[in-house]
């Protein structure tokens, strides 16, 4: 499984011979619009974790140039985009589908979800990829909740991605707490530095999840991790 950071929560993940955008937001996102350029991204899916503006911005761009690609997500933000003709794949907290790259499990994440025009986008949500290399956990934005004290129940984690930028999602202290919650060594920091808002101090965040002796991640945009 190759993950790659394409800024903020955008990730691309290649397994099992599928392409999966996640959240993506990059042409409004300063530190990413140089690096990244839409025109290379090759989609089969996209999976969104809410409706907020810096986690759909690209959907409908992206979708023009792989017209085939399908969104997953939950009922209101498949609902919202098959309204711009993009076909989904709807879906509910608690929830698990088997799709051609692997298993799909929908999962609390403790935020909100509106679009930027008001409509209502469902609740937030997290998700668990389990694919027949590896099984990580996306938690979307989110703090730092005990329903994450459920995702062993589903999977063995190879890798939990966590926001870390404080202010609109947990923080650095928090997020290793959840990643003893979710029960892995492995963290991949996002969800920082986009915004003077969630601006961290990167050593800082270095030393505390060693302090805590986990192997911690924090990716530069571009950057290509193999699991
Ligand atoms: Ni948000
Ligand atoms: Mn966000």
């Amino acid at each position: 499984m190759n993950i790659t950071f394409l800024g903020h929560a955008s990730l691309l993940i290649e397994t099992n011979g599928k392409r999966i955008i996640v959240d993506p937001f990059i042409t409004a996102n300063p530190l990413a619009a140089e690096k990244i350029s839409l025109q290379n991204l090759k989609v089969d899916y996209f999976l969104i974790t809410h409706a907020h503006q810096d986690h759909v911005l690209d959907v409908s761009a992206i979708h023009e140039l792989n017209p085939d690609a399908i969104i997953i997500s939950n009922f209101e933000i498949v609902t919202y985009f098959a309204n711009y003709g993009i076909n989904g794949h709807g879906m509910n907290h608690g929830g698990s589908w088997f799709f051609d790259f692997g298993k799909i499990t929908m999962v609390n994440a403790w935020h909100s979800s509106s679009f930027a025009d008001g409509t209502y986008g469902g609740n937030p949500a997290g998700y668990v990829l389990e694919s027949e290399e590896k099984s990580i956990y996306i938690a979307g934005d989110t703090g730092l909740t005990m329903d994450m004290k459920i995702i062993p129940l589903f999977t063995k984690l190879d890798l939990a991605i966590l926001p870390i930028g404080d202010n609109f999602t947990m923080g650095i202290d928090s997020a290793v707490v959840a990643s003893d919650y979710v029960d892995c060594q492995n963290v991949m920091g996002y969800h920082f530095d986009t915004f003077e808002l969630i601006k961290i101090d990167h050593e800082k965040a270095k030393k505390t999840f060693k302090k805590a002796g986990k192997d911690f991640i924090l990716p530069e945009i571009g950057e290509k991790i193999t699991l």
